[in-house]
């Protein structure tokens, strides 16, 4: 063929591409005679595992406006359907809720003592059991309260590390403080906890992140499981053997000094072994163990890149900066910090986080949850043992829920409306909804307001040399949640009227 007619050919191809697709999504998707929700075409072995590539949220989003906000894949041999509308969410995290509030068994679930904490459990009395418990004695607001002085004690340090640096005009690597002091307040609330624990722990929860974050080819293929091909069985099972001597210590730790602490707020550990001792629960050792890997990896890592988001679009909106520090300047004043008390009084800063969570939810897919049952929904047959992927991401952003300017960072756009973060409004669920929504949204969002309250007030920041904020990278990295792939980097200078706050 010339390739004058070759061109032809491949442009008419082009043409014709979206029209061949919708002739083949008429046809219909078909199994067993039933009507499966559309999707592309499913290769041998591997399915459409192909598809997802490194940003599986964004990836979605695209071939979700080819099929719909409700489509089916198949990724390896699991029958997946994905839900990119809020409408559909909607159907799956309410109104059939208990049919999808289960989580698919997965290779990283070695490493919660085999599903014996709460987020990888499967629905059932024991998730029930966990989840109860740690509402009422782990993530109610009064204990997340009682650790109020103690995040006050740690903003403290670092709003004084950052003047030095803004005497010195160094440029601060602000990502890594906010993890670091992130870091710190999640291991002082789980288990107290001396800096020669949080040291071995802090490299042991990394390997934890890295590996639940893996994509894990078993999770897709199961007969490919035995083979540990990547070699993270072996590597998570390393893992599981050294985090357990760490944990068994610092239990036997506390529980010699539980006598000694009465007095001081009790640590989620504190707790647990407490609830151990009363006979009617039904908590044992590896529970408690599962619980604390998942409080530490669930609190720490999204309240972190949720703090560095919301920095970023800052930096990049000047003005929006600008009026988040008049609305501090006017409720705090310049004599003071801000406390936790002024925190409900910042309602611009409100609007701002709800932006950031709407544009760049830290956990894009949710979790995957599982249905239990066959179900009919909209016409469609969604088989047992389906899993369901929640595109938040796609959500936030999507014409039809958010018709002006969805891509602009616009916080006044949640200034007539009422629409909140606790999962009831279908087009933000950055937090998820129903059973499986985020248990820790409270402690998660405190932080997030007081962190960057206290830098915002305390600080003026400025980008490093002579960047500009249309020039600043975005770029995302998806691991177990999406993380900026680069530290975010920023000169502050000191703006309170008093030395010492
Ligand atoms: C800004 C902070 C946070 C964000 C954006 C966030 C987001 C999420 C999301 C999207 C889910 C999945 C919901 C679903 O699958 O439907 C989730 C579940 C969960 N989160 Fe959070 N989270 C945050 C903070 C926290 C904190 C502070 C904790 C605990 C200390 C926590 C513990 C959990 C747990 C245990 C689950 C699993 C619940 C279950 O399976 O029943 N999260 N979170």
């Amino acid at each position: 063929m010339s390739p004058i007619v070759s061109a032809i050919f491949l442009v008419l191809l082009g043409s014709l591409l979206p029209f061949i697709r919708y002739l083949l999504r008429c046809a219909g998707n078909y199994k067993n005679g039933q009507k499966l929700p559309p999707g592309p075409r499913p290769l041998p072995i591997i399915g459409n595992l192909h598809i997802l590539g490194n940003l599986p949220h964004r990836s979605l989003y695209h071939l979700a406006k080819d099929y719909g906000p409700i489509m089916s894949l198949r990724l390896g041999s699991v029958p997946t359907i994905v839900v990119s509308s809020s409408q559909a969410a909607e159907l799956f995290l309410k109104t059939y809720d208990s049919i999808f509030a289960s989580r698919p068994k997965l290779q990283a679930s070695l490493m919660s003592y085999d599903s014996k904490g709460m987020a990888f459990t499967e629905y059932g009395s024991h998730w029930r059991y966990t989840r109860k418990l740690s509402a009422l004695h782990l993530l109610s607001a009064s204990k997340v309260e009682s650790f109020a002085p103690m995040r006050r004690e740690k903003m403290g340090s670092l709003v004084d590390s950052l003047k030095k640096a803004a005497a010195a005009k160094e440029v601060v690597d602000f990502s890594a403080r906010v993890e670091a002091v992130i870091q710190n307040m999640t291991y002082k609330m789980v288990f107290g906890g001396s800096d020669d624990d949080e040291f071995d722990m802090k490299s042991l929860i990394m390997e934890n992140m890295n590996l639940a974050g893996a994509f894990n080819v078993a999770d897709y293929v199961p007969c490919l499981a035995a083979f540990d091909l990547q070699g993270l069985t072996r590597r998570m099972k390393a893992f599981s053997k050294k985090m357990d001597e760490v944990l068994e210590k610092i239990i036997n730790e506390h529980a010699k000094e539980a006598q000694y602490k009465k007095n001081q707020p009790k640590d989620f550990i504190d707790e647990l072994l407490s609830l151990m001792d009363n006979s009617q629960e039904e908590i044992d050792r590896a529970n408690i163990k599962a619980l604390m890997i998942e409080m530490i990896v669930g609190a720490f890592d999204t309240s972190a890149a949720t703090v560095e988001w919301t920095f970023a679009e800052l930096l990049r909106n000047p003005r929006v900066m600008k009026r988040l520090q008049e609305e501090m300047d006017n409720v705090v004043g310049l004599n003071r910090m801000v406390e936790e008390k002024d925190l409900p009084k910042l309602t611009y800063l409100e609007m701002v986080i709800k932006e950031s969570l709407r544009l760049r939810p830290v956990g894009p897919l949710l979790i995957p949850h599982e249905s239990t049952e066959d179900i009919t929904i909209n016409g469609y047959h969604i088989p047992s043992k389906s899993r369901i992927m929640v595109n938040a991401w796609a959500i936030g952003r999507d014409p039809s829920a958010w018709p002006d300017n969805a891509e602009e960072f616009f916080p006044e756009r949640f200034k007539a409306t009422n629409i909140d973060l606790r999962g009831h409004d279908f087009q933000l669920i950055p937090f998820g909804s129903g059973r499986r929504g985020c248990p820790g949204m409270h402690l998660g969002l405190t932080t997030v307001r007081l962190v960057l309250a206290q830098l915002l007030h305390c600080f003026d920041w400025e980008l490093p040399d002579g960047l500009l904020p249309n020039e600043m990278d975005m770029s995302e990295r998806f691991t177990l949640t999406m993380l900026k792939a680069t530290h975010l980097l920023a000169v502050p200078k000191y703006r309170l009227l008093v030395d010492n706050v």
